[in-house]
């Protein structure tokens, strides 16, 4: 255990599973608080989770981290709000939101989406993220000693990625709000910034991770010549919520092997 983050007390939506998961354990291994939401409580089915019988509260605290999980619905407003209510009612304050509670829609071309893909990549992954902002820095302002927001958003935010225009959009909406927000709640010592990984290891990706033929036209577009790990993620988002990144503010940080520098792969 390490105390980087001690007695933080961490919000992370969508931590049943993948990166969620992968950061509320980074957190609470380094001391701390951590409350673990989603809609379900055991991980996705394919995902890569070396530990997938336990919940993400159990593995925590099998390794001596404290957590608790509340369900909630990041699309329902409400439920968002009952679930920072729920935090500050544990553990008596907030001082990390990670907005990270996300869905993918990919395969066909732009044409072929249908209204539902469209609907539900904005309900959870642009709307999800606002409220979730929303109700923290509702709390932020309430405590009066600025806060953390840290929204996984993705390399698809910041760029065009072909045959995923539902998806694409709604992580360029996060990734503009990171920036709205950033410069609306600096004033308040409030934080914000994004993560952007490129594809990494998780059940949202495990379909693209069984094709062969992508796996290694992946593989070899990306400098480093390999996926993202979970815990890639995980080590900028314990960084980003720790002081020891208190004058990054409205950045949008890659984690992506360098994925975005160039067309050209050597
Ligand atoms: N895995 C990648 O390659 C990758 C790359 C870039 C960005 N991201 C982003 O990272 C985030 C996490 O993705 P992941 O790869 O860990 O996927 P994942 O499918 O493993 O985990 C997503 C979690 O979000 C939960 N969830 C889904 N809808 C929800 C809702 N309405 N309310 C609350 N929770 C909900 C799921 O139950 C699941 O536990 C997403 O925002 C995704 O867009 C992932």
């Amino acid at each position: 255990m390490g105390n980087r983050l001690e007695d933080k007390i961490i919000v992370v939506t969508g931590a049943s599973s993948g990166l969620g998961r992968g950061i509320a354990k980074a957190c609470a291994k380094e001391g701390a608080k951590v409350v673990v939401s989603d809609i379900r409580e055991e991980p996705t089915a394919g995902g890569f989770e070396d530990d997938a019988a336990l919940t993400t509260v159990q593995s925590i605290r099998d390794s001596g981290g404290e957590a608790v999980f509340v369900r909630c619905d990041v699309t329902r407003s409400d439920q968002v709000a009952h679930l920072i209510a729920e935090a500050v009612k544990t553990f008596g304050r907030l001082d990390v939101m990670v907005n990270n509670a996300g869905i993918f829609r990919a395969g066909k071309r732009m044409h072929e989406f249908g209204e539902a893909d469209l609907d539900v990549c904005f309900e959870v992954n642009a709307k999800g993220t606002f409220f979730g902002s929303q109700e923290a820095v509702k709390q932020f302002l309430a405590q009066g000693d600025g806060g953390n927001i840290i929204n996984i958003v993705s390399t698809a935010g910041l760029q065009g990625h072909p045959n995923q225009s539902v998806y694409n959009i709604s992580k360029g909406a996060q990734a503009n709000l990171t920036r709205c927000l950033a410069i609306e709640y600096g004033k308040d010592q409030i934080r914000v910034n994004g993560i952007c990984p490129t594809y990494a290891k998780t059940a949202l990706t495990r379909e693209l991770f069984n094709d062969e033929d992508f796996d290694s036209s992946f593989t070899e577009s990306i400098p480093l010549k390999r996926w993202g790990e979970v815990e890639d993620v995980a080590n900028l988002a314990v960084f980003l919520a720790s002081d020891e990144s208190g004058y990054i503010h409205g950045d949008l940080i890659k984690v992506d092997g360098g994925e975005t520098l160039s067309r050209y792969s050597v």
